[in-house]
């Protein structure tokens, strides 16, 4: 109900400017231990320096801009009594429009959904936010997570995880439906019932009941939709259904993503660098509708492992802690071995506004490089081969004797100079 008429409203053009407030709509987090949520917006008929983000916290499923009571930091960055100490915000450093709120020491009896709203500093109130409330789901409690994000390509298969936080043997019943980006209902259109390991079509469970994830075969573009899973189980007999369903996005497999663009050879256990670069279609959209920029690393091909994904729970073990992205999407290795002697593969998931409230994902190859290792010990006859680390500093050392030879040469021209004048002036 509630929805229906945040929607009706923005339809007739009621509730503040045209754009969109985005924010997740789960977080699992520990007692005692924090969470970090960002925030994103695209707003059209403001200005930057007019708009505060400000965050509230709320029991029910969406947020409402009209109560302001509710507001945990408000837009000068006062917070209430119970966040004292345990509360802040930063604004992404990379990434205009975007800011994060962490809060410390979580409590389960915290009020499990925050709220991001946008403050107008001139007039002084809130104008829009983000509808759907970010939920802290708690250890203990029953619950199912999805991710909001999975990326694959075409031709292949793709895993879209469920995790039930109660005993998984205790299910009977498995169904995942296509969900409505738009209402966020989870149960818009049923794909199929399970109640053991069956197989149709294209769609299987990946180990009913160990693991009720939903494995698609034969991927297609057309499956670029929104997944979420409901579960019913022997002892609660109720059926639970996922607070935060999946956006499948699919990029269309291309033969030349089997040839890396880039190789890059290097010695066991040194670091690197890998380049990743995407661009947006500027005839379509501008930085200002971007909402999110998620990069995906495959390792082997495009179907492989992850060597980096947003994430870490899903990074493949032999990379977790051991890679990291710097200046946005480039992959960094660190402590390569025998086992990295492969080719990487980049993907980036651009999210976009595309209207009022309206969610827009373009998926792009970002180019693949071909890692050769070489071993420590094995080859003592050949000069050692150098990572382009070795090689930028090589162009550093060259550069500064270069700087320094010029500057030896204008000091003793200085001298020649000033001795030259100091003699004409004695004569
Ligand atoms: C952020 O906004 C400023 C001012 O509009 C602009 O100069 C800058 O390029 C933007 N930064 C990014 C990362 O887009
Ligand atoms: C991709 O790599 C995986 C192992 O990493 C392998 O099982 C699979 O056959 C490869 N697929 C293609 C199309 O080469
Ligand atoms: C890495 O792969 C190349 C090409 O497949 C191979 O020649 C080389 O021996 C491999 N290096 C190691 C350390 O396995």
């Amino acid at each position: 109900m509630r929805l229906f008429i945040v929607i009706s409203l923005s339809f007739l053009g009621i509730t503040g400017s045209p754009g969109c407030v985005h924010q997740m709509t789960t977080r699992t987090v520990q007692s005692g231990g924090s969470v970090t949520i960002p925030c994103s917006y695209s707003i059209s008929g403001k200005r930057d320096e007019d708009v505060r983000v400000i965050w509230g916290e709320t029991d029910q499923e969406y947020c409402s801009s009209a109560t302001a009571e509710d507001t945990i930091i408000s837009h000068s960055g006062n917070v209430i009594e119970k966040y004292k100490g345990r509360l802040y915000r930063e604004k992404d450093p990379n990434r205009n429009r975007t800011e994060y709120i962490t809060i410390t020491r979580l409590e389960p009896t915290d009020v499990p959904r925050f709220c991001c709203q946008l403050y107008d500093i001139r007039y002084g109130h809130i104008f829009e936010d983000s509808r759907l409330a970010t939920l802290l789901q708690f250890p203990g409690t029953e619950y199912i997570t999805q991710l909001d994000e999975v990326m694959a390509a075409s031709g292949g298969e793709v895993i879209i995880p469920c995790y039930y936080s109660k005993d998984i043997s205790d299910i009977t019943n498995v169904t995942w439906y296509f969900a409505d980006r738009e209402t966020n209902d989870c149960t818009h259109t049923r794909i199929q019932e399970w109640s053991n390991t069956h197989q149709y079509d294209r769609y299987s469970l990946v180990n009913f009941t160990q693991d009720v994830s939903l494995r698609i075969h034969k991927l297609h573009v057309n499956d670029e939709r929104s997944y979420c899973c409901v579960i019913s189980t022997s002892t609660t007999r109720a059926t639970l259904k996922s607070e935060q369903f999946t956006r499948l996005v699919v990029a269309e497999y291309q033969s030349s993503w089997n040839q890396p663009t880039n190789n890059i050879t290097l010695q066991e256990g040194h670091s690197v660098t890998l380049p990743c670069s995407y661009t947006l279609p500027s005839d379509q959209y501008t930085e200002r509708d971007v909402l999110r920029v998620n990069v995906y690393w495959r390792v082997g091909n495009v179907t492989g492992p992850y060597a980096y994904h947003p994430y870490q729970k899903m990074v493949h073990s032999t990379y977790r802690h051991r890679t990291s992205i710097t200046e946005m999407t480039n992959l960094m290795i660190m402590n390569v071995t025998k086992a990295d002697n492969t080719s990487f593969h980049c993907f980036v998931v651009v999210k976009r506004c595309a209207g009022d409230y309206q969610y827009d994902d373009d998926i792009q190859y970002g180019g693949g490089t071909r890692l050769i290792i070489k071993e420590y010990f094995t080859e003592p006859s050949e000069p050692p081969q150098m990572s382009s680390f070795g090689q930028e500093a090589l162009v550093l050392a060259a550069y500064v004797a270069v700087k320094f030879f010029i500057a030896v040469i204008l000091v003793v021209l200085g001298c020649v100079y000033g001795r030259a004048k100091n003699t004409k002036r004695s004569t």
